[in-house]
């Protein structure tokens, strides 16, 4: 069945699916995006989400395209038209289409909107020669490796731009290590985030600790959701940045979002981090997660 997108008030075929060239995403990256993971029919911290979304765009000063209610009934119609119950949900706004010109264009040219969905593997995991660290009576993980490199963003990290250069470069550097994530780290050698994730880490002392919201990192939708489920377990998480020096000696690393939930680090920059197994932090925090989507 082919893919249908979301484009400025129309369903159309994915191939078929396009911006104006005068789209000041494309010519600017002056734009915003979400992504939201859809478990089983239902979006995962969607509030979250969309609160994000609102905040980006307020930020920007770009115009909210719609309500949020029609928003959820755009997602609810592609869900409809492309049968999926499990996929990402890929959403973004730019200021719109205008005569190419740096600063913002009329009063009244409209947000451009484009909504996408792409088929998700659903949990349990259903392939497990990809996996390690899967364990009997829970589903298995997904483990990742990491290289680190200097964050050469800009000053508004907390936005979710559409402005991804330094990510992007990141990311291809991580590939090109057979690496699966880029962590970078800012100019006073303290770690900032993952090139699409948030980075957490099981410092020596046995402390679970991941860096303090602020306009150096995304305000990660998962990261919140669970440092809610730490707190109502009782389970101690310091938000509190902590220097690259202080990772390589990390006895469990894991990155978190909503595509990756909670991937185990088993190796950076080439060496093994801890034992080298899945540790039992980022296990409890995989099935905090989990159960969350299951449960809601
Ligand atoms: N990335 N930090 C960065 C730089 C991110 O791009 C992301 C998400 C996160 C985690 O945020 P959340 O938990 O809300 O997904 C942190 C998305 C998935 C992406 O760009 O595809």
């Amino acid at each position: 069945m082919p893919r249908t997108a979301y484009v400025n008030g129309r369903y159309l075929p994915h191939a078929q699916a396009s911006v104006h060239i005068e789209d000041r995403g494309y010519q600017f990256a002056d734009g915003v995006y979400e992504v939201v993971y859809l478990h089983e029919g239902r979006l995962v911290d969607c509030d979250l989400h969309l609160d994000r979304l609102a905040r980006s765009l307020g930020e920007l000063r770009i115009a909210e395209p719609l309500g949020r209610p029609a928003l959820l009934a755009i997602i609810g119609e592609l869900r409809a038209r492309n049968r999926l119950t499990t996929a990402l949900i890929y959403i973004q706004v730019t200021r719109g289409v205008a005569p190419r010109d740096h600063a913002f264009p009329p009063a009244g040219t409209r947000p451009a909107l484009v909504v996408t969905m792409r088929r998700m593997e659903r949990f349990p995991l259903d392939a497990p020669a990809q996996l390690e660290g899967g364990r009997a009576g829970g589903p298995a993980i997904r483990t990742g490796v990491a290289i680190t490199l200097a964050d050469q963003r800009w000053a508004r990290c907390d936005i979710k731009s559409i402005g991804l250069l330094p990510n992007v470069l990141a990311k291809q550097a991580a590939r090109e290590q057979g690496a699966t994530e880029a962590i970078m780290v800012d100019a006073q050698g303290m770690v900032t985030e993952g090139a699409s994730t948030s980075v957490w880490m099981v410092d020596e002392a046995g402390v679970l600790r991941t860096r303090a919201l602020s306009t150096s990192i995304l305000p990660g939708c998962t990261r919140a959701a669970l440092i809610d489920e730490l707190a109502a377990a009782g389970i101690v998480c310091e938000q509190r940045p902590f220097a690259l020096a202080e990772l390589r000696r990390a006895r469990e690393i894991f990155v978190t979002s909503a595509t990756s939930f909670v991937k185990p680090i088993l190796r950076l920059d080439g060496a093994a981090v801890g034992d080298g197994a899945v540790g039992p932090v980022a296990r409890r925090l995989f099935d905090m997660l989990i159960g969350r989507m299951v449960e809601a």
